[in-house]
């Protein structure tokens, strides 16, 4: 048992049903005031055998495998009733241990109800196939869960990576073993309280904490898993498709990016002045589509590098808990030191049209000022490894040509943007741009109806979706012989 500061909530794992104690335990922050918040229990090697033995046991002889498709949209259904009804409570929790802004916080636990509202519905839709096989026969398809899926996610929007990853695979009748990102496991131990209450048998989702190089890592290797899903760095997404290898497990793997967002001369100039800001500097850059590399073409080059830092100026950096903040503290003290380290190096390799450091006017807290360096070139690494902050490069270009080639520099392939205001050209870039989400005079809109996932070295399968979906589902073909005659073959 912990002791340490009297309002600080503990949480423990939730496997089987049951919260469960823990040997250990870890702290939990609040970046803004860098204090403690929670306590949360450990899940060691054993407790992560446990959780997957309850979920490989629901999943294999539980009263789950004969739950209905209808019966378990209505549990997704339930779970986001309680969501909605809780809205305030978990935005604030999660306003609070990520530094992200409440009003954003408010959108991502929105977002959340409705990821399970969408495959709430979309559980009981999914259908097979009948195969025209030459043959007295009947060929069909059969659509089942994948079965016992092992979910790692990120510390950027908690909850909401939870719902995407738990949304789907509830809806395909998998069975689950969540483990949250070290940093922010609060908001997703609260939905845990509800799980039973929707309706969902013991061991059919679980949700164990720790670390990943010992917890996550324990996941991927176990024997009982027979899935992965990955939201987070591509090192570590490197790792877990090694690790998964000796047991043959599904990988899928979101891993962030670099992306671009293309800026053309004809570009509505309020909007692309507005749009290139939005797309690197929302959720304090911590983003995987960020729109990290800002392509500008030459001719708007400087006056639109002055104008982007003349707004960005005003961009008020507080409190997550204020409503008119609208850049809060980075997450934690790693991420702030390795934003810092990209500040210092940019300095090396760029120009500094506004921010680089740390604001005054912050005692505590993980703040980065908004920061923007320009006439980056594309080689440097700042222009080429993903700093995950409020963070942009701005590289000139000169003409469509030069536009999509650097445009498509990069190992990474997760988004890109194009602002123009000419269709012909939008469309040139949209189709030659190798990231697997595309926006034209936009950056950054998600939604659960559209494909999420990327290209190249962003990793591959895709969330959201019916695609988001079919990560969770296995195709079983069934050929009926109609011909009563023995084969005749011997
Ligand atoms: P990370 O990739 O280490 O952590 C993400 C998740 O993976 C966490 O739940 C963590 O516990 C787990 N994990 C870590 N090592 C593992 C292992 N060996 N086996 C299994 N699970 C493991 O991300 P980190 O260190 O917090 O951030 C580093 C960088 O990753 C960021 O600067 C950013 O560039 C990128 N990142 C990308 C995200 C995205 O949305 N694509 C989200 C978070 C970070
Ligand atoms: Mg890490």
């Amino acid at each position: 048992m912990t002791t340490t500061a009297k309002a600080v909530k503990s949480y423990r794992n939730y496997i089987n049903g049951q919260f469960v104690e823990a040997k250990e335990t870890f702290p939990v922050y609040d970046p803004a005031t860098e204090e403690v918040i929670a306590s949360v229990a450990v899940a060691d090697a054993a407790e992560v055998d446990r959780a997957v033995k309850a979920a490989r046991a629901a999943f294999d002889s539980g009263p789950w495998a004969t739950t209905t498709a209808q019966d378990r949209g209505r549990i997704l259904f339930k779970l986001a009733e309680k969501v909605r009804a809780n809205a305030a409570m978990l935005a604030e929790l999660e306003s609070r241990n990520t530094g992200k802004p409440i009003v954003e916080a408010e959108f991502d636990i929105a977002d959340v109800a409705t990821c399970f509202e969408y495959y709430g519905g979309l559980a009981n839709k999914v259908t097979g196939s009948v195969n025209p096989v030459p043959a007295n026969a009947l060929s069909f398809t059969m659509r089942e869960p994948v079965g016992v899926a092992g979910q790692i996610i990120p510390w950027n929007y908690p909850l909401l990576m939870a719902a995407w990853k738990l949304g789907p695979a509830i809806a395909a009748g998998c069975c689950c073993v969540l483990k949250p990102a070290e940093q922010t496991p609060l908001t997703a131990m609260e939905l845990a309280n509800w799980l039973e209450e929707a309706g969902l048998p013991p061991g059919v989702v679980n949700i164990i904490n720790g670390v990943g190089e010992t917890t996550g890592a324990a996941l991927v290797t176990h024997a009982g898993v027979d899935k992965i899903a990955f939201t987070g760095s591509a090192a570590v997404g490197k790792i877990i498709v090694k690790a998964a290898a000796d047991t043959l497990k599904r990988v899928t793997l979101e891993l962030g990016g670099k992306s671009p967002n293309v800026f053309f001369a004809d570009a509505d100039w309020e909007a692309a002045v507005d749009g290139a800001l939005f797309g690197v500097f929302i959720n304090q850059g911590e983003v995987c589509s960020a729109g990290s590399r800002i392509l500008v073409e030459k001719k708007i080059y400087s006056k639109f590098v002055e104008a982007m830092a003349e707004k960005a100026k005003r961009i008020k950096l507080g409190p997550p808990l204020s409503r008119e903040t609208k850049m809060g503290p980075l997450v934690s003290k790693e991420q702030y030191d390795r934003v810092s380290s990209y500040l210092a190096l940019g300095k090396s390799e760029a120009k500094t049209a506004i921010g680089g450091g740390r604001p005054r006017e912050f005692a505590k807290g993980y703040y980065v000022e908004p920061t923007i360096f320009y006439d980056v070139d594309n080689s440097a690494r700042i222009a080429r490894e993903e700093i995950f902050g409020p963070v942009a490069s701005v590289i000139p270009f000169d003409g469509e040509g030069e536009a999509i080639r650097i445009a498509n520099d990069t190992p990474y392939g997760l988004a890109g943007a194009v602002w123009t205001r000419d269709i012909y050209k939008a469309f040139r870039v949209v189709k030659s741009m190798r990231a697997g989400i595309v926006w034209v005079n936009h950056m950054q809109p998600t939604y659960v109806e559209a494909p999420w996932g990327g290209y190249k070295q962003s990793g591959f399968g895709r969330e959201l979706g019916p695609w988001g979906m079919e990560e969770y589902l296995e195709t079983k073909q069934v050929f009926v012989n109609l011909d009563e005659a023995p084969i005749g073959w011997y």
